[in-house]
């Protein structure tokens, strides 16, 4: 297929609920995937989701609730698919990797690795980070803690199966040089870049002994051990979207993936790990691996383990779904970390929502039933003024395509700016136009291309807007209506900060 769009998000783990930062990738995903279905057509965009259920993180969760690690991620996956309903996520397929079409398609691949010789047995002593499933060299870990998460390491001491990293390290440097767009944003390709001219790449442990977790995809050549998290969970990206043939050959109708969006703290296993795993295979790679930011509290990064995550059903039960989506993805640049807080988000809601968009949809329907009984005029543009917005209306969609392309790193933010900037445009016009004294002085014509020009504006804006917030789209689309409005309630009625109940 030449035309298609392929996006995946990271395969979350499952050992307890999602929080924002989860939501937070699945939503710039599904923004993409939707609008790239609005480009391309809906059977070109295939979005891929889902969750990493096997290893020692999970079983140890199971444990603490005394249920058998199946009952266990049978139960917390629901937790995820439950909220990307809620959250309006349009995911084409979602992948466990307890399902028998990942298993098989992951032990293929150990076993074309395993006689490649790029797989082999080899005894192990060193730390282990279990939250981080990471081994470390006792020089990277001097003090025994994680040098990620500073959690005390693991002494470890056992044989196990190693994928040999370092052969093709040199290749991948090269193929970073020559791909500019292979990982973004820009900040990030110097970041792996400058890691793999520094340091020379360790074997890859990716087998664990059954005895010490028995939770994971048994080997096909080792009835003792089962792999290593990473190496399970990678394969998804291809598991999902294909098969080997007896033969060894992948047969696949999307892969190479378009985009594999993750935050920064995966990005090494993406951008290192990954694209070796591929080439070893002979695989396409990836066309680009973007890593975007932190969502952090107070400064410190949200998750799981620091117990200082947020709950984006509550917020979603505040706010609604699309505030929450809007708020995510417009206060912060993508890539960049971002402060989470409740007053921002009604900040955000208060100027934006309320102020801009839902003021600008309300004294337009307000204009169109007080002077035209409903109906949309039929009208040019005529001041000059006019006339520009016409030309911004005009020029929208190709300003959102810019912005939302690899090109400007797929910036949400600068988009909705753009949108916006068309939006604080009309309400400026309404201002300045003032309308009443034109239906005061009899002024028809120009009173009807004044009212047209916003509603074609709010036209604009919700086909623009769609990918972000698609319910508020659907909305303001039908209040509009074709040639006679529907008006309904305020989209955004003011959060007045004064008043704790909220
Ligand atoms: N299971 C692995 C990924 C395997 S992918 C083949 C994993 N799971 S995770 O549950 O820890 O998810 C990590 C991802 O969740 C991040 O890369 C990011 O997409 C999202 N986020 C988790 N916390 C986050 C923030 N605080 N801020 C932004 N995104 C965050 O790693």
């Amino acid at each position: 297929m030449n035309k298609k769009f392929y996006i995946t998000t990271p395969l979350y783990y499952v050992n307890a609920a999602p929080h924002i930062g989860h939501s937070y990738t699945t939503i710039a995903a599904d923004t993409l995937a939707r609008y790239m279905r609005l480009s391309l057509g809906n059977e070109f965009v295939w979005f891929l989701t889902g969750t990493d259920e096997h290893g020692q993180k999970i079983q140890r969760a199971a444990d603490a609730k005394g249920m058998s690690a199946k009952d266990f991620v049978d139960q917390t996956v629901l937790q995820f698919k439950d909220l990307w309903t809620t959250l309006d996520i349009s995911y084409n397929d979602f992948i466990r990797t307890t399902e028998k079409r990942h298993i098989d398609c992951v032990r293929k691949v150990l076993s074309i690795l395993y006689e490649k010789g790029d797989i082999y047995q080899d005894k192990y002593e060193g730390l282990y980070c279990t939250p981080c499933e990471t081994f470390w060299l006792e020089s990277q870990a001097p003090d025994s803690l994680c040098p990620d998460c500073k959690r005390p390491l693991e002494r470890i001491s056992e044989t196990n199966f190693f994928f040999n990293l370092g052969k093709y390290q040199d290749w991948l440097i090269g193929y970073i040089k020559k791909t500019p767009g292979f990982i973004l944003p820009q900040s990030r390709r110097n970041e792996v870049l400058s890691f793999l001219e520094m340091n020379k790449l360790s074997p890859l442990c990716i087998s664990r002994p059954k005895e010490r977790l028995s939770w994971g995809i048994p080997l096909p050549f080792s009835s003792d051990h089962v792999t290593y998290v990473w190496f399970d969970a990678l394969i998804n990206y291809i598991s999902a979207v294909g098969t080997f043939d007896d033969q060894g050959k992948y047969h696949s109708d999307w892969w190479p993936a378009d985009l594999h969006l993750m935050a920064k703290d995966i990005l090494r296993q993406h951008a290192v790990y990954w694209p070796i795993m591929l080439y070893a295979l002979g695989l396409e790679l990836p066309k680009a691996i973007f890593a975007h930011g932190w969502w952090l509290i107070d400064n410190t990064k949200m998750s799981k383990s620091r117990g200082n995550v947020v709950n984006p059903i509550d917020m979603v039960n505040k706010y609604s779904i699309d505030v929450y989506r809007y708020f995510l993805l417009r206060e912060v640049p993508f890539g960049l970390d971002g402060n989470f807080s409740e007053e921002a988000i009604i900040k955000r809601f208060n100027s934006d929502l309320a102020n801009d968009l839902g003021n600008l949809l309300y004294r337009t329907l307000t204009m169109v039933e007080k002077y035209f009984q409903g109906n949309v005029p039929v009208a040019e543009a005529r001041s000059e003024q006019g006339r520009r917005i016409r030309q911004k209306i005009e020029a929208l969609s190709r300003e959102v395509g810019e912005a939302l392309s690899p090109k400007a790193d797929y910036n949400f933010n600068l988009c909705l700016e753009k949108i916006w900037g068309l939006i604080s445009l009309a309400n400026k016009y309404v201002e300045e136009t003032k309308p009443w004294n034109l239906a005061k002085e009899n002024k028809t014509e120009e009173l009807k291309a004044f009212i047209r020009l916003l509603v074609d504006v709010l036209r604009k804006t919700s086909e623009v807007i769609a990918p972000f917030m698609p319910q508020t789209a659907g909305s303001i689309a039908q209040q509009i209506g074709e040639d006679k409005i529907k008006k309904g309630n305020p989209l955004f009625p003011r959060i007045d900060t004064n008043k704790p109940a909220l």
